[in-house]
């Protein structure tokens, strides 16, 4: 089993992949931590709770950062995305949580259990990355700890996909640029999943429906909350179905030989148009030194087989 740190800011795509983290017989789920990022923290704090419950996970959910780790920063969140209680219209439905928030922030629940379990965890992050950040500027030696990081967010320009929140740049960086960089270019190992795969991975009604009467109420739950999400991409993309950003985060661990990963450093645009752009450098050695030079090859997902991906929520409930 892949024991996991989950990270989130819930939203209906990280609802789907919790089903997956909570359910699939290959996770082992030891802690969820909420992040600002489609709504506020508090509000994601209430889903992450609930959605806790409602898979009947006994384990403890902190909550994090409020805003990105500079206040100058924009704060848009995603209401108009995932709705009003940025669940789809179903978080009133959820069970009540079934223990209180861990008296944690976040951050130094990550470093705890890190350090209780040096070489072991796995942190799939899939809000924006401000805990992580937060986690690593309190206790830099967690980053040779965590066995993988694997994160949702960025946005590469393959294959003719854009930013889904200015021409180049991906929300979850663009809610937290400083931190997407230090993340991006500390010394542990991060898989980066970003819109040029999830875009790729297309849950379409059908794949959707065959959740309903499953999972003790949670199938019926999620197509519920999905279908406020598949109002907007109908108006928005008529992609006949809805991107599971979060969900392709969780895929990679289970099915990584369904995707393609490119090697290099990557760094994040912190200035002008282009911020929140995520650069990777995959050229190899350079004779002068760059802004990539001396930071840590990552792999990012340049290409995906999303029928593998999509046949995993049939493996689940
Ligand atoms: C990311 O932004 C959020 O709205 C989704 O939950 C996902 O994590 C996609 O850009
Ligand atoms: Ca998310």
């Amino acid at each position: 089993k892949i024991p996991v740190i989950y990270d989130t800011d819930p939203g209906i795509d990280d609802a789907l992949a919790l089903a997956l983290l909570a359910a699939h017989p290959r996770f082992d789920l030891v802690a969820i931590t909420s992040v600002h990022g489609n709504a506020s923290v508090d509000l994601t704090s209430r889903n992450a709770q609930g959605l806790a419950a409602l898979f009947k996970l006994d384990i403890p959910v902190a909550v994090g950062a409020a805003g990105p780790l500079l206040d100058s920063r924009r704060r848009d969140g995603a209401l108009h995305v995932h709705g009003d209680d940025a669940l789809g219209g179903i978080a009133h439905q959820l069970p009540k949580p079934t223990r209180p928030a861990d008296p944690r922030p976040a951050h130094q629940l990550i470093c705890d259990l890190v350090n209780e379990r040096p070489g072991e965890l796995t942190l799939v992050a899939v809000g924006p990355f401000t805990n992580l950040a937060l986690a690593l500027r309190q206790d830099p030696g967690i980053a040779g700890k965590v066995k993988q990081v694997v994160v949702m967010g960025g946005a590469f320009g393959l294959k003719g996909h854009s930013g889904n929140v200015s021409p180049v740049a991906e929300a979850n960086i663009m809610a937290d640029p400083e931190a997407a960089d230090e993340v991006l270019t500390a010394p542990w190992p991060v898989i980066v999943v970003g819109l040029d795969v999830t875009q790729e991975v297309i849950m379409r009604e059908a794949d959707l429906a065959r959740l309903c009467g499953r999972g003790d109420g949670a199938g019926d739950l999620l197509w519920q909350a999905t279908r406020h999400y598949q109002k907007f991409y109908d108006a928005r993309d008529s992609i006949g179905g809805i991107y599971a950003h979060d969900a392709s985060a969780a895929a990679v661990l289970l099915v990584p030989e369904a995707f393609t990963l490119r090697r290099g450093p990557v760094r994040v645009a912190l200035e002008g148009i282009a911020t929140g752009q995520t650069i990777q450098d995959w050229r190899g050695e350079q004779s002068q030194p760059t802004p990539w030079t001396g930071h840590p090859a990552q792999q990012v997902c340049v290409a995906v087989d999303a029928p593998k991906v999509l046949a995993l929520f049939d493996e689940i409930f």
